[in-house]
């Protein structure tokens, strides 16, 4: 069987949706004030024409609750922290379609060290 290429998306937002239960001391990602994000992330994108060219993605927890809502965008291990509407928008604009991460809002170094190496 036949069938048309496809190109690679550019890029994957893997988008944090995890919420706690009522009750549950850690914090997490998805709150009432939070919980519209992912959707404003679809919409923007859609928006542009991006929707193909950029994959986006609902998660469970990515290990960074203190610093949410996070999301991780690949190619680059680019997690961004403590979003909101707004700077969504402009990592859209910057980073997806400009090609520059928008430093200041990504999770500080502490928080994210090198990925651990599993072959030795
Ligand atoms: S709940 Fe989002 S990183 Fe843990």
């Amino acid at each position: 069987m036949s069938m048309p290429s496809i190109p690679q998306p550019t890029f994957y937002i893997f988008k944090c949706e995890q919420a706690s239960p009522p009750g549950m001391p850690k914090p997490s990602c998805v709150n009432e004030n939070t919980r519209d994000l992912f959707n404003h992330t679809t919409q923007s994108l859609m928006q542009k024409g991006l929707m193909g060219p950029v994959q986006v993605v609902r998660t469970s927890c990515l290990g960074r609750c203190q610093m949410g809502p996070v999301m991780l965008v690949e190619p680059g291990h680019h997690m961004y922290c403590q979003l909101s509407k707004e700077k969504i928008d402009r990592i859209v604009e910057e980073h997806i379609i400009g090609g520059s991460p928008v430093e200041e809002y990504l999770i500080p170094q502490q928080y994210w060290g090198k990925p651990v190496n599993l072959g030795s």
